[in-house]
């Protein structure tokens, strides 16, 4: 295995290898929202062991938006928080490693629940949200980019967007959930707007070079929702106008397909969305990182090989094995001993410190 673990260059960042950490809530935050002792200490622990690029869990550009005051997630919505953050950084770059900072979606807006549009998924129970007024999208994208500005200024290599998952970036780009007639719905050109405008509101701030990702889905893998063919031309799209690289996800809750995988054990298979992946890379100038049930290092140097994917990033082996990376490099390439239970979402979203449930 070569390619996986050699040094590589990426929109400008110099990576050990092409392994990435994606996105997890650990529910580690301080009262404060920033990092907390526990929180740094599994940021160091990821670095040492030698992964190249972290991307952190989701970051809000604004703590009122969060569904809870009482979530253990972090914000990063004043610059007094700023050297809190640079201590995060600090101690993943001190071990060689890349840390781009995700910034997490708004969920309430005044106190309520808001959206593109008032629409939630048909069979669901989910509360039915609703639709953001022009001006408000006005003061998200200016959050978005101050936020993307500190995380700059503490320090960290770059920023990811999510806009996966069905959150509400994710339902701007969906034909499904934007049924918005004003300039942020009806045309892809229009469905990507908002991104556009976030984009460019943190470049405002940042200047040319600082790289802008996204986490988008493939598919919402849901009836009159994003499909390929749409996803590949919202990325046209987004990477046109100022996205560095995308990473490629999918679904959401209550699909047929959610961010971890197929609903049905039958069709679960190791990187579930990689030929998706592939289809986008070969639209796309921009480089693409694959998530998604990877779990065995010898299918991940295929799927680079195969140019499906610059880079290849997983979350829930973390969680089973902070340390996977190193016991790769040191030649103990046996997969992943995750088993894709999603007990850890389980954790988190009771509110403990995410952990690994099987032992
Ligand atoms: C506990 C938990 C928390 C997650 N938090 C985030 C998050 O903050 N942002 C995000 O984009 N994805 C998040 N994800 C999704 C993962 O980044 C990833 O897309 C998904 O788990 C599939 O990859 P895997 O098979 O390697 O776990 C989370 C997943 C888990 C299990």
């Amino acid at each position: 295995m070569s390619l996986l673990f050699e040094p590589y260059k990426f929109c400008g960042l110099d990576l050990k290898n092409r392994l990435v950490r994606s996105a997890t809530m650990e529910n580690m935050a301080t009262p404060e929202k920033v990092p907390s002792k526990e929180m740094l200490a599994l940021y160091q622990r990821l670095a040492r062991s030698g992964v190249g690029l972290i991307i952190t869990s989701g970051v809000r550009p604004d703590r009122k938006w969060d569904l809870s005051p009482y979530s253990k997630n972090m914000c990063i919505d004043s610059d007094d928080f700023i050297p809190r953050f640079a201590e995060l950084s600090g101690r993943v770059h001190s071990f060689g490693c890349k840390v781009a900072m995700q910034l997490g979606s708004f969920y309430r807006f005044h106190g309520e629940l808001v959206a593109p549009s008032s629409v939630s998924l048909e069979g669901s129970s989910d509360p039915v949200p609703r639709a953001l007024t022009p001006d408000e999208i006005k003061t998200i994208v200016q959050a978005y980019g101050e936020a993307g500005g500190r995380a700059k200024r503490a320090g960290y290599d770059a920023v990811q967007l999510n806009a996966a998952h069905g959150f509400p970036l994710s339902r701007f780009l969906s034909p499904y959930f934007n049924r918005r007639t004003d300039a942020y719905g009806g045309t892809p050109e229009n469905r990507c707007r908002i991104i556009i405008e976030i984009t460019s509101a943190i470049r405002e701030r940042v200047g040319p070079d600082f790289p802008v990702f996204i986490k988008m889905n493939v598919s919402d893998f849901i009836d009159g929702g994003m499909t390929l063919s749409d996803s590949v031309e919202v990325a046209k799209i987004i990477s046109q106008n100022g996205i560095a690289a995308i990473e490629t996800s999918g679904g959401m809750f209550g699909a047929k397909v959610t961010q971890s995988g197929p609903i049905d054990p039958s069709e679960w298979r190791e990187g579930y969305f990689m030929e998706y992946a592939g289809a986008i890379k070969t639209a796309v100038q921009v480089p693409v990182i694959l998530v998604g049930g990877l779990r065995n290092p010898s299918m991940m140097e295929s799927i680079i090989r195969e140019a499906k994917a610059d880079l290849v990033a997983m979350s829930r082996p973390f969680i089973k094995e902070p340390e996977i990376v190193k016991r790769w490099i040191e030649g103990d390439t046996s997969p992943s001993k995750c088993v894709s239970c999603d007990g850890c979402m389980d954790v988190y979203l009771s509110g403990e410190g995410v952990h690994c449930v099987t032992e």
